[in-house]
């Protein structure tokens, strides 16, 4: 059976005949990928980590569960891009939505906070007196182990500890995850005796979700990382079977579809979830393609959506503003299963002889998710007899295993998309310019000349 289903047929014909014809090129990129001779060749270590390594980190994991001597309810994750938005995103899509009311952190259901990403002096401020009522574990998360964003906070949180624990005891409640040998964060952890998990070689951040970096954070917060990497593993089994028999596969239809869109001038792709739980994955796949692909002037700008609370916002402009969007959604056939302890229960429209003058006992009965189909059928129709075509992937249960499954699948379509633009899919260049007028802006010493121009650049143009 199919872990995830892909459907174009909100898409007009002559648009899904030029994506057909891209299949092959599509497929000869896919084994380039499996073969690492793509372009970023050495960047692609994710491919088969998860079949090849996977096993020994849920090993290695265990083990440093095992170990921790202190009791924990609440474990903060330190890190930004790659080295935290995908561990969010598993976790909030595998978490009830009233999480905080049906199941506060425990001892035997830590909590899973995520900071480092911004600087706020608010979220800092509300975290630490949050985690005076807990006993709090900190995972710090950087591959390089040198940002400014994680490494300040990480900062902020270990003054709070020491002042908490003691400067002994807080090591115990430390864990890092970075790089095997270079950076800072490598540095300290050796210094201090942390313990740490490595970063492997060869994977980039936004593809890291599936080793240790997304790994141990989920782990030790209880999700079933067994469930997540088996459904990652079984795909990528299935995707490198049809390759190897010269078979198209959905991750390769779907890269195809991306490049038509493009060349149409349908430069959008509005990522749609029925699912609030689905908000953070939204914004995963946001980094996963907008980082990997916006590059040399290319690149769909990746944004992101949740029908129908945004049916009611954006869906104006969707349907009646300028033509330059497609639709891309993600559902789920059994949306209603969760986490924990708290049963999912059917809920449907009552009947209120009271309420009847609302004039809505044509839905009595129905359940939510019923509601809820028919909300996405209806807005698909009308978008896309509006001139917005849309492309449906779907998968069985919204679960650990097809969370993995789906986090493989988008890795390697977006790997595919990038390559079929002869764009790197892993590096980000991009990022480092606005970092360097960071640092230079703060004064750091070696950049003390840049710091000074742009001061004056600043100046110039009235801002102080
Ligand atoms: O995908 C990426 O490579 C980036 O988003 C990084 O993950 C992000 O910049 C954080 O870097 P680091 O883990 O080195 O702190």
């Amino acid at each position: 059976m199919q872990a995830i289903n892909f459907s174009a047929r909100f898409v007009p014909i002559p648009m899904q005949k030029k994506a057909e014809n891209l299949f092959p090129q599509g497929l000869e990129i896919a084994k380039a990928l499996r073969d690492k001779t793509c372009l970023g060749g050495d960047m692609t270590h994710w491919f088969d980590y998860v079949v090849k390594e996977g096993s020994e980190d849920i090993e290695a994991i265990c083990k440093i569960k095992n170990s921790i001597q202190v009791p924990y309810d609440m474990v903060v994750v330190i890190g930004t891009g790659g080295s935290s938005l995908g561990a969010k995103a598993v976790a909030k899509s595998l978490t009830s939505s009233f999480d905080a009311l049906c199941q506060p952190p425990s001892l035997e259901h830590p909590g899973l906070a995520f900071v480092g990403d911004i600087m706020s002096e608010e979220c800092y401020g509300s975290l630490v007196t949050g985690l005076e009522k807990y006993f709090p574990l900190i995972i710090n998360i950087s591959k390089s182990g040198g940002t400014l964003e994680p490494a300040s906070g990480f900062r902020i949180l270990y003054d709070y500890m020491v002042g908490r624990f003691g400067s002994e005891d807080v090591n115990k409640r430390i864990i890092t995850v970075t790089d095997a040998k270079s950076g800072s964060l490598r540095q300290l952890t050796n210094t201090f005796g942390w313990t740490s998990q490595v970063v492997p070689d060869g994977i980039g951040g936004r593809y890291s979700v599936l080793t240790p970096v997304g790994l141990l954070p989920l782990a030790l917060a209880g999700f079933d990382i067994k469930a997540l990497l088996s459904g990652a593993r079984d795909y990528h089994d299935r995707f490198a079977e049809k390759i190897s028999k010269g078979q198209s596969d959905a991750a390769i239809e779907y890269a195809c579809y991306r490049q038509v869109f493009q060349a149409e001038k349908l430069n959008i792709e509005l990522f749609i979830a029925l699912d609030e739980r689905l908000k953070d994955f939204i914004e995963w796949w946001k980094q996963l393609f907008g980082e990997s692909e916006g590059k040399d002037g290319k690149g769909l700008f990746p944004a992101g959506a949740i029908y129908s609370r945004d049916l009611h916002s954006l869906g104006q402009y969707v349907q009646d503003g300028r033509k330059q969007l497609f639709e891309t959604f993600l559902t789920f056939e059994h949306a209603e299963k969760k986490r924990g302890s708290y049963e999912s229960v059917r809920i449907t429209v009552p009947k209120i002889e009271a309420l009847a003058g609302d004039k809505l006992d044509f839905v009595v009965g129905m359940p939510l998710s019923a509601i809820n189909e028919q909300i996405l059928k209806a807005s698909q129709v009308a978008h896309f007899d509006a001139g917005v075509p849309s492309l449906n992937i779907s998968a069985g249960e919204l679960d650990a295993y097809h969370i993995g499954a789906l986090i493989f699948f988008f890795e390697v379509s977006c790997a595919v998309s990038a390559l079929l633009q002869g764009v790197n899919p892993f590096d980000q260049p991009g990022v480092e310019a606005y970092k360097i007028n960071m640092l230079a802006l703060l004064g750091r010493p070696d950049l003390h000349e840049h710091g000074k121009n742009l001061r004056q650049k600043i100046t110039s143009m009235g801002m102080t």
